[in-house]
């Protein structure tokens, strides 16, 4: 395909779609611990196996194997992530892989968050296209040439985005992941109209490049907390525990700051790029967020040839149905799927270009 061509939407029937959270294990640790995820991977992939195939009609043996065996290939992430974790997953799809002799094909993660638009949506999606790839370990700006040729224009230089938001949550006493609660409180306090005058910087939003950095924003947001317990009787309750209110409007604050600066860059590189940019993707957990949605239409709105593309709410945070359709993509588009088993290697920070 050439650097102006279209991915079709694929012809994509899910027979059976199941998925684990470990989030309220997590809970107690403010975020993944991995060991506990590890442990947790390997306990829970047999079951969620035989559920899913259930749910899609196979009948497994005794001995594991599948009465039905019509199956091309077997997808699995080996990165970016978790190593630990990541083994997990390899390692049960290579063991599958040798008792159903079927090859097995590594996909990114970013690359699943990439093309997890294309699920429901009706559109093929014009090339080239720039990713808004926001996640608890990612925030890069992604030119998508085509399948398989990325370039990352920007990035953050310390923390991502999503894990922003969960320590912010952190800092507010609420669980992790805190990002949808974050939300939440930052929808309250915009409800209230009372726009009160808690202000946070807009780390790098000046700067010449496409970077990001979300680290000194957190900090301030730390700073403001501890300033408001001292000082500030109207926020405050007892005993320096603030308040339901305060709490709203540091998340709506800190939140106006955060996707300000993801706004801003992102318009920027659709603006500035030499490449004409036909589509923007934004995608990974943080997509899910209302505020940072409702802005990014705003700039479609500005650049009415950019067509938009957010995956569905259940495809924005970590499933498997993104790395299944990356997959597909990747088998379809290379024609043919290796007989000889590449050797899979988790890679903890798998860089997508
Ligand atoms: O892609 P993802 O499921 O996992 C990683 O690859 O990291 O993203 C998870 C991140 C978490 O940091 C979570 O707090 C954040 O996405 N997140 C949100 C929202 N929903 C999930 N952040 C802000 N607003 C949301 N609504
Ligand atoms: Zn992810």
């Amino acid at each position: 395909m050439d650097i102006s061509g279209s991915l079709e939407k694929p012809d994509i029937k899910i027979l059976g779609n199941t998925l684990m959270s470990q989030i309220h294990l997590h809970e107690q640790y403010g975020g993944v611990y991995p060991n506990l995820a590890k442990r947790e991977h390997e306990k829970n992939l047999p079951p969620l196996l035989q559920q899913t195939l259930k749910e899609a009609g196979y009948i497994l043996t005794d001995d594991q194997q599948l009465t039905n065996n019509n199956i091309d290939v077997i997808a699995v992430t080996n990165g970016p992530g978790l190593e630990p974790a990541l083994w997990v997953g390899i390692n049960f799809a290579l063991e599958l892989g040798k008792k159903w002799d079927k090859p097995v094909i590594p996909v990114n993660h970013m690359e699943g968050h990439i093309f997890s638009v294309l699920y429901e949506s009706k559109d093929a999606l014009v090339l080239p296209a720039l990713a808004l790839l926001v996640s608890g370990g990612h925030t890069e700006l992604v030119l998508v040439k085509d399948f398989g040729n990325y370039k990352i224009i920007g990035q953050t230089r310390d923390d991502a985005v999503g894990e922003a938001f969960d320590k912010v949550a952190r800092m507010l006493g609420l669980s992790y992941p805190g990002g949808p609660k974050v939300s939440k409180f930052a929808e309250l306090s915009r409800q209230r109209k009372k726009i009160d005058d808690i202000k946070f910087p807009r780390p790098m939003i000046h700067s010449k490049n496409l970077d990001f950095s979300f680290s000194g924003l957190k900090t301030a947001v730390l700073y403001k907390i501890k300033e408001a317990n001292r000082t500030d009787p109207h926020y405050t309750r007892d005993f320096g525990e603030v308040s339901d209110i305060f709490k709203e409007d540091i998340a709506r604050a800190f939140e106006d700051a955060a996707i300000e600066v993801l706004i801003e860059k992102t318009r920027r590189a659709l603006l500035e790029s030499k490449e004409k940019i036909k589509t923007l993707i934004v995608a990974g957990g943080v997509s899910a967020n209302t505020h940072l949605s409702r802005e990014i239409s705003k700039i479609v709105d500005e650049l009415p040839d950019i067509r938009l593309h957010i995956p569905i709410k259940s495809l924005a945070t970590d499933n498997a149905l993104m790395i299944g359709i990356a997959a597909f993509i990747k088998t379809s588009k290379t024609h043919r799927i290796n007989k000889n088993q590449e050797e899979i290697k988790a890679q903890g920070n798998l860089s997508i270009s």
